[in-house]
């Protein structure tokens, strides 16, 4: 295939992507940009295949059949509460496969010191390093989650000295490459050591920080492979490199923010380590728990004008999202106007609420994020609270000691009345009280969130 005709087919490919990326912004066209997505990678195998460049096929097409197989088999089994493991694994994957690409390609283009140009040394050097950490660090992250290892930070004496020592001499070592000492030894010492920083830049941070950590890692892979891209001059590699690199990045910072922690914050001070203390530091204002049945619930909501669902964390553990369907459906038909309140990091993962409630069908109009349900829960008569718990913290608004403090949340303790249906007093990610459960508003109707749901649907039905 000639350079032109491949140059307009990577063009195309890099469209398609760019499309993907926007169609995949909203739930409505999300599979939409999937299938392009998958139609543009189509496109860039198909033209690499046919490049006169290409060795072997068959090793290639083993190659693909294993990786191909394993990721159709795994990403069909996946549950909905997996799939951050599952997107560290994959993600992990591909700075692994940059990293061994450098490799590969510094054996081949430096058999004697000094013969690499400049620009390919730097791209080779990048790409090992970036992808070896994003590599190493993917893999302690999907330990975490999958709980192989202990999800609480690792930490100890001089960690952080360690890692910055670590680091050094790894950037010592690529500097020594690029600078003319292009030995086979030093490149493997420095993904080696890349390997070893990842591991210990990851396991300081708490399990239940990992999606952002894993987003960050995405950029990581992103621009290991666009460096990979340089090495090969491969233009569609470095685009669609950059495009991960660069949404990465960017969902990495909107995920800090919506937590209100810098992302240093969430690499850097082990969060989730210290509870005890941060538990002390809530504020009860002395108030008692009042505790409701789900035959009160259900009066609550059947008479309601307006009840709001609020979704997190526990909505996914319970995997009740269509017995909340269900419930909404009911309440609506007996004429309550029904919404749900999104919050952006509600749940343990970016869009993990909008995802659980897309697949139980529930009508893209009745979700709400944030802003706009703040602006309704003062009209609202129940707040629904189903599993959440951080994200309706009234001491991220209210208490300077809390470790919240300045976190959006939603408002929920300006409806007319609050439910909070969880299985008991237990906090939440973050591991601090929550003085919405004392607010004189508020009722709890404790239990798993799946089985109080049907437990409502039944009990509306009788009203
Ligand atoms: P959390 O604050 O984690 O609270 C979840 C609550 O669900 C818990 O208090 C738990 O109480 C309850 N629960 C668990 N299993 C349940 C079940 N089967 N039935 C009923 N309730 C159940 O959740 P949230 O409000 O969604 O907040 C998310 C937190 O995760 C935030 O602090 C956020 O910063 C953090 N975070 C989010 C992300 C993203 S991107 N979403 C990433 C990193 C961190 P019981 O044990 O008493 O039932």
């Amino acid at each position: 295939m000639g350079r032109v005709a491949t140059d307009f087919a990577y063009l195309a490919t890099i469209v398609a992507f760019i499309l993907a990326l926007k169609f995949l912004s909203h739930p409505a066209t999300a599979r939409r940009g999937n299938w392009i997505g998958a139609v543009g990678m189509l496109i860039a195998i198909g033209v690499t295949f046919a490049q006169k460049s290409v060795v072997s096929y068959w090793e290639i097409l083993v190659g693909m059949a294993v990786g191909g197989s394993f990721g159709a088999v795994a990403a069909r089994r996946v549950k909905m509460t997996a799939m951050p493991q599952m997107v560290a694994l994959f993600n992990g994957v591909g700075g692994g496969a940059a990293a061994l690409i450098s490799l590969a390609e510094f054996h081949v283009l430096a058999p004697d010191p000094g013969r690499l140009h400049g620009d390919i040394s730097v791209s080779i050097i990048l790409s090992a390093l970036i992808g070896s950490i994003s590599f190493a660090g993917s893999m302690v992250a999907f330990a975490k989650l999958q709980e192989l290892i202990q999800g609480r930070p690792i930490v100890y004496l001089g960690q952080q000295a360690v890692n910055g020592l670590l680091i050094a001499a790894v950037v010592a070592a690529g500097v020594a490459i690029v600078a003319g000492a292009e030995k086979q030894w030093l490149i493997v010492a420095l993904i080696l050591g890349a390997l070893l920083f990842g591991v210990l830049f990851v396991l300081p941070i708490g399990g239940a920080d990992m999606p952002v950590v894993i987003s960050l890692l995405n950029a990581f892979t992103g621009i290991a492979a666009a460096a990979t891209g340089f090495e090969l001059e491969n233009n569609v590699l470095i685009v669609s490199g950059m495009l991960v690199g660069a949404s990465g990045t960017l969902l990495t910072i909107l995920m800090g923010r919506a937590m209100n922690r810098s992302i240093a914050n969430v690499l850097f001070g082990a969060f989730g380590q210290v509870t005890p203390q941060a538990a002390a530091t809530a504020a009860t204002d002395g108030g008692t728990v009042r505790s409701a049945s789900a035959e009160d619930v259900a009066v609550m909501l059947a008479y309601a004008h307006k009840v709001v669902f609020v979704p997190g964390y526990g909505l996914a553990v319970a995997q009740a999202q269509h017995d909340v369907r269900q419930l909404a459906d009911l309440l609506e038909q007996k004429g309550v106007e029904v919404s749900y309140a999104i919050h952006p990091v509600a749940g343990r993962m970016p869009g993990h609420m909008n995802v659980l409630l897309a697949e139980a069908n529930v009508p893209y109009p009745q979700l709400e994020e944030m802003d706009e349900a703040n602006s309704e829960f003062s009209r609202t008569d129940v707040a629904l609270v189903v599993g959440a718990n951080d994200v309706v913290n009234p001491d991220a608004r209210n208490n300077q000691g809390s470790p919240i403090y300045g976190m959006p949340i939603l408002n929920v303790d300006q409806a007319n009345a609050v439910v909070v249906l969880k299985r008991s007093m237990n906090p939440g990610f973050a591991g601090i009280e929550n003085p919405l459960f004392y607010n004189p508003k508020t009722v709890m109707l404790f239990g798993d969130a799946k089985d109080s749901i049907t437990k409502l649907i039944a009990d509306v039905k009788t009203l």
